[in-house]
């Protein structure tokens, strides 16, 4: 297999990667290739492959590291536990069949409220509306690289507390109901069949991440699952995660991805952090998302 990789052009970051045959068996020049192009281009869109089967997606993705199995804490429906189906389709009862809702996503980096969060991620295009939405990243070893070194200093030195909540419950945002309904609706499912699920977890992680394979230092905080800096009033955290929040979405900073369908989109989710536009609701969307565990 061939691989090419071309960079996009006009954008802050992002590469298209051709000549990828998810029937083949990966190996680790293949591994090593990708996790090249990642390095160097944090967002690499996969183009013109054949759509994989569930299998092929889960062995690719495996080939990079053992899996986070979403689906188990999210109640998610699908032929395998590693793939989350980020999806508003609905089954014959009108329960979410994957994620839910088509409102927007808030900024986050994927499961950053889990205590091995996701290194990679992997998310590939089934079935798309006719308008967007499309899927914005930002670069959070550059946010870190153009904050104040002084501020930079600071931050080495703290944790933030990652918790869900902060997605599917409460709040006045109506996306976020849209999202906490079909939670609820899904609990009520389990409850009714006996099925107990583990509960998601939450955890806490330093403020500065050093990523394991490139060794550069980015920034781990996200508005969307961030709930606060550890050991600071809850004003001051607020202040502070807002300040790191505009600095790191600022316009020019952001690369908006246009969705075509089969795109398999491979990005480092430690630094990738990323936000879903909301679509009209009674459009399906159907994605797969894998994520390797840190
Ligand atoms: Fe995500």
């Amino acid at each position: 297999m061939q691989l090419e990789v071309t960079p996009l052009a006009g954008e802050p970051f992002g590469a298209v990667l051709t000549g990828w045959d998810p029937s083949e068996e990966p190996d680790p020049a293949l591994v090593a290739a990708v996790r090249e192009a990642l390095a160097e281009h944090l967002v690499l869109v996969f183009r013109g492959h054949r759509q994989p089967l569930d299998d092929e997606l889960v062995r690719f993705a495996e080939a990079f590291g053992e899996l986070i199995k979403g689906s188990e804490w999210l109640r998610d429906a699908g032929s395998r536990a590693e793939i989350l189906p980020v999806t508003n389709a609905l089954d014959d009862d009108g329960i979410p069949l994957g994620t839910g809702g088509a409102g927007q996503l808030e900024w986050h980096a994927d499961y950053s409220y889990v205590p091995r969060p996701a290194r990679e991620s992997f998310l590939n295009a089934v079935e798309l509306p006719e308008q967007g939405p499309r899927t914005s990243f930002v670069n959070q070893y550059h946010t870190l690289e153009t904050l104040p070194a002084e501020l930079v200093e600071q931050l080495r030195t703290l944790r933030a507390r990652h918790h869900v909540a902060q997605y599917v419950e409460g709040g006045v945002d109506p996306d976020r109901h849209e999202l906490d309904r079909g939670f609820d609706a899904k609990r009520a499912r389990d409850a009714a069949l006996g099925i107990d699920r583990p509960a998601i977890p939450e955890a806490t992680h330093p403020v500065v991440l050093r990523h394991p394979h490139n060794g550069r230092e980015l920034l781990y905080v996200n508005k969307g699952l961030t709930d606060c800096i550890l050991g600071m009033d809850r004003a001051d955290s607020s202040a502070l995660l807002k300040r790191l929040h505009q600095h790191a979405t600022r316009p020019e900073a952001v690369y908006a991805h246009e969705w075509q369908p089969g795109d398999l989109v491979v990005f480092d989710a430690l630094a990738g952090l990323h936000r879903r536009e909301s679509w009209t609701s009674g459009e399906r969307r159907v994605m797969r998302q894998l994520s390797t565990a840190l």
